[in-house]
């Protein structure tokens, strides 16, 4: 049995309002022309322009590919690695959500390492040629991406979408800034906001979980249940979004060292088939994998209970109960639907329940949770997630 733990973050994380500012001092230490990886939609809110202008007030030249779309693919990849070789890059910027700093992720990767990204899946191709160095700034509040060794690719040959975990993935800086995820409308607050909560849930409740993780994903979880229908309800309340930021960052660094669970791997699959955005995906599945996991872990699950409900007299079971109901009423102010209401076809998604329970199992995240299903409790919970009700009912 291992004794030991690793911990892995970035070699800095620089965080709270303004952070951004660092952007210039952070690249001239690491190159002299950077790629900034981004999207149309951060481009138009100003963010690309500013950040040039903040590289080249520190002698820091830059090329932007603003072609990443939500739940990147190996084609976004390509197109990036290419621009970077073309115009003799040395550092890699992510500016965006989760989806630019994955994409950025295998630049960083690929420019010295070769191959396609899906050679570094599940003990594959090891990425042991130190990456270009890769500064991580996300404007929202939810995947922690910029402080994981995690990437997340779809294959657009057979539409899988790929976990790809190695050390050489985590980016060398994070700058995380809250006033960035300000402009977020309110579906991208809750899809990833409650992405976040999921991460903070898993790496507490993983098998994998260690003291180090632990501390993060409780701080996490405290933060993200605080603070998450704040921001959602008023984009402006800073102190809600800084609080959310924070929460993001820290439940990153717990599940990239804990692991996540059943809820990630069986909602990669619906992300990659359905094109559902990440958060919502895991939404839809969250409450019900609690309650198929609740006996198995119990005392964490009571743990989470005690952050909404912090009555001192409630009992783990109660409190574990509470847990799950709270997250399910989270879920219903959050306004999250269900997969039928996201529209869904009701014998597409029968015709694809066996392939998604087999790429579940296959990313490894359902053998990390409390209570490891078989596969027919897989394609079960897909069929209990479908139609489930978030409607509240008090656990008490
Ligand atoms: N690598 C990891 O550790 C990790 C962890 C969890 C999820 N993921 C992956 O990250 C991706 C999702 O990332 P995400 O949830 O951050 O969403 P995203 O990056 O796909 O962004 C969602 C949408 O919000 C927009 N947006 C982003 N910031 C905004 C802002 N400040 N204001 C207005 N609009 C903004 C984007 O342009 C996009 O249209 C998925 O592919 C998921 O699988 C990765
Ligand atoms: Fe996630």
């Amino acid at each position: 049995m291992e004794t030991f733990n690793f911990f892995r973050a970035p070699q800095a994380i620089i965080y709270g309002r303004n952070a951004f500012k660092e952007i210039g001092n952070q690249a001239t230490q690491f190159g002299k022309k950077a790629l900034i990886v981004s999207d149309e939609i951060i481009d138009q809110l100003g963010f690309v322009r500013i950040s040039q202008e903040m590289l080249s007030e520190n002698d820091v030249e830059s090329v932007v590919y603003l072609g990443v779309k939500s739940e990147p693919t190996d084609k976004f990849v390509e197109e990036s690695l290419e621009l970077f070789r073309v115009e003799n890059c040395d550092l890699v910027i992510s500016l965006g959500g989760g989806s630019c700093i994955d994409t950025a992720k295998a630049v960083a990767v690929l420019a010295t390492n070769y191959g396609y990204i899906g050679d570094y899946m599940n003990g594959g191709k090891a990425a042991d040629v130190t990456p270009v160095p890769h500064i991580a700034i996300p404007t929202t509040a939810g995947t922690g991406s910029e402080a994981t060794d995690v990437t997340v690719i779809t294959n657009t040959s057979n539409n899988v979408k790929m976990m790809i975990k190695q050390p050489a993935f985590m980016p060398s800086v994070a700058i995380v800034d809250p006033i960035l995820t300000m402009p977020s409308p309110q579906h991208v607050t809750a899809a990833t906001g409650v992405d976040a909560l999921s991460h903070a849930i898993e790496a507490y409740i993983s098998r994998k979980s260690h003291p180090m993780t632990d501390v993060l994903a409780l701080s996490a979880m405290k933060l993200i249940v605080h603070n998450l229908v704040a921001a959602y309800e008023d984009g402006e309340n800073i102190d809600a979004r800084e609080a959310m930021s924070l929460g993001a960052l820290q439940a990153g660094i717990a599940f990239s060292n804990a692991s996540v669970c059943l809820v990630h791997g069986m909602s990669r699959p619906i992300g990659a088939l359905f094109h559902v955005p990440h958060g919502f995906s895991n939404a839809m599945l969250l409450p019900a994998v609690l309650e198929f996991s609740k006996d198995s872990c119990i005392e964490r699950l009571a743990d989470l209970g005690r952050i909404f409900e912090p009555d001192k007299s409630l009992t783990d079971e109660v409190a574990a109960k509470v847990a799950v109901a709270a997250v399910k009423h989270l879920c219903k102010v959050l306004n999250i639907p269900n997969l039928k209401e996201w529209g869904i076809d009701k014998q597409k998604f029968d015709s694809f329940i066996s392939k998604m329970a087999s790429d579940a199992i296959t990313s490894g995240s359902p053998g990390n949770n409390p209570k490891v299903p078989s596969r027919e409790e897989i394609e079960e919970l897909y069929q209990v997630c479908f139609d489930y009700d978030f409607g509240y009912v008090s656990a008490k």
